[in-house]
């Protein structure tokens, strides 16, 4: 039994080069804003999730500032042993409020939200049908249950109902889970259909709503807002993407609160949000619902880019969020791309495969960016396109 027991993690990065899939990050310096540095330059930023610029405003940043001052900066333990604060329960009465739901539970991540929540309502005996594109922390949720999985197809309302009509039966619950807005896609899913397909076969619906929360809705509530959905629902979000801070939550019935306080492993054994992420939030969460010029400029600034890509011929993934995904060839040609944008001060980045099956350049949109801004992005795309 010789040799070195972890050299199989350099075949394996080798690996991992030789297909292109290696992945390093890209350290931005200064606050959070439409501009980042990047090795000491000043870049336009598209690559943030940050969609009602809120991660640098001023507000967030004095209400994170003065819960550490009151509080320390961090919450010292689990919520159920010494880390519950008052804040805690402050934020958690706004999103259930903003969701229209009867309460929430916060995580301290999108991630563990859904990885404490799955396991939570399904077990071996159950099933799990879920959109092939979700995300990863709602399969990692998934595994972690122990359910039976199966996919449908990306937002094929038809094939959801197949495995439903086939499989439902044979299994004592039924979870299924999707994203709203799909995040390496920027597509909205047909909520209403697939609430209806739950209510007739009887099954719980969670909705990841990491990408539609503070971007659609007549009050920035999400897509379940936007659809109007009545009744029963699992609904998840993050706090770290239009809320412009970090932390994960599920809303919905009192109950079903109150059952994940006692059963979700990653909110139970994990310690709690600090006081200034807490803080944050809870300031962006008021930001977001009450100022529609806020979102309405960002809809504005979806509307122009895309209406200028179509102006340049530039086909972009179907949309309907403020994420705009542009297919320009494979990973190689997807990184180069990226590269160039970089070189001419613009950030946005290349997603390519095991992330997503096609290599793109997902540009994210902020209301924070100036149609100038955007000018300049459309000038780059353009300069680089023909450049190829
Ligand atoms: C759809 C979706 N769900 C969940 C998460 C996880 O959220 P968080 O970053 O708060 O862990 C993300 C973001 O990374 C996401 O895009």
């Amino acid at each position: 039994m010789n040799g070195d027991p972890y050299a199989w993690i350099r075949s394996d990065l080798a690996s991992l080069h030789r297909a292109g899939w290696y992945r390093s990050t890209l350290p931005g310096t200064g606050r959070a804003g439409a501009y980042t540095q990047i090795g000491g330059r000043p870049v336009l930023q598209f690559a943030s999730n940050d969609y009602l610029g809120l991660a640098g405003d001023g507000r967030l940043i004095e209400a994170a500032c003065r819960a550490t001052q009151h509080y320390g900066t961090g919450a010292t333990g689990s919520r159920l042993l010494s880390g519950e604060r008052p804040i805690h329960r402050e934020l958690e009465r706004a999103l259930a409020d903003w969701k229209g739901c009867e309460d929430c539970l916060v995580f301290s991540s999108g991630y563990l939200a859904n990885l404490g929540a799955i396991p939570a309502l399904v077990g071996r005996r159950d099933l799990i049908v879920a959109d092939e594109r979700n995300h990863a922390s709602l399969r990692s949720g998934a595994e972690l249950s122990g359910a039976r999985q199966l996919f449908y197809a990306h937002a094929d309302l038809a094939a959801l109902e197949a495995l439903l009509v086939a499989e439902r039966h044979r299994h004592r619950r039924c979870l299924i889970c999707t994203d709203t807005v799909f995040s390496m896609d920027g597509d909205l899913v047909d909520l209403a259909g697939i609430a209806r397909l739950a209510e007739d076969y009887r099954c719980m619906l969670l909705v990841d709503e990491a990408h539609a929360t503070g971007v659609i809705g007549p009050r920035g509530a999400g897509a379940v807002e936007h659809f109007g959905l009545p009744g029963p629902l699992v609904q998840m979000g993050t706090l770290s993407k239009a809320l412009g801070s970090l932390g994960g939550y599920i809303c919905g019935s009192a109950e079903l609160v109150d059952y994940l306080r006692n059963r979700a492993r990653s909110w139970i054994y994990t310690t709690g949000l600090s006081p200034a992420d807490a803080a944050a939030a809870t300031a962006a969460v008021a930001i977001a619902r009450n100022d529609a010029d806020r979102r309405e400029q960002l809809w504005e600034n979806i509307r122009h880019l895309r209406s200028e890509l179509d102006g340049l011929g530039i086909e972009q993934l179907p949309s309907d969020s403020a994420i705009l995904c542009v297919q320009v060839g494979d990973i190689e040609a997807t990184r180069r791309f990226a590269a160039k944008l970089l070189e001419d001060g613009i950030f946005a980045p290349a997603i390519r495969p095991p992330t997503v099956s096609t290599s793109r350049i997902r540009f994210s949109l902020s209301a924070i960016h100036t149609d100038e801004m955007i000018d300049r992005l459309l000038g780059a795309i353009g300069r680089w396109r023909q450049v190829g």
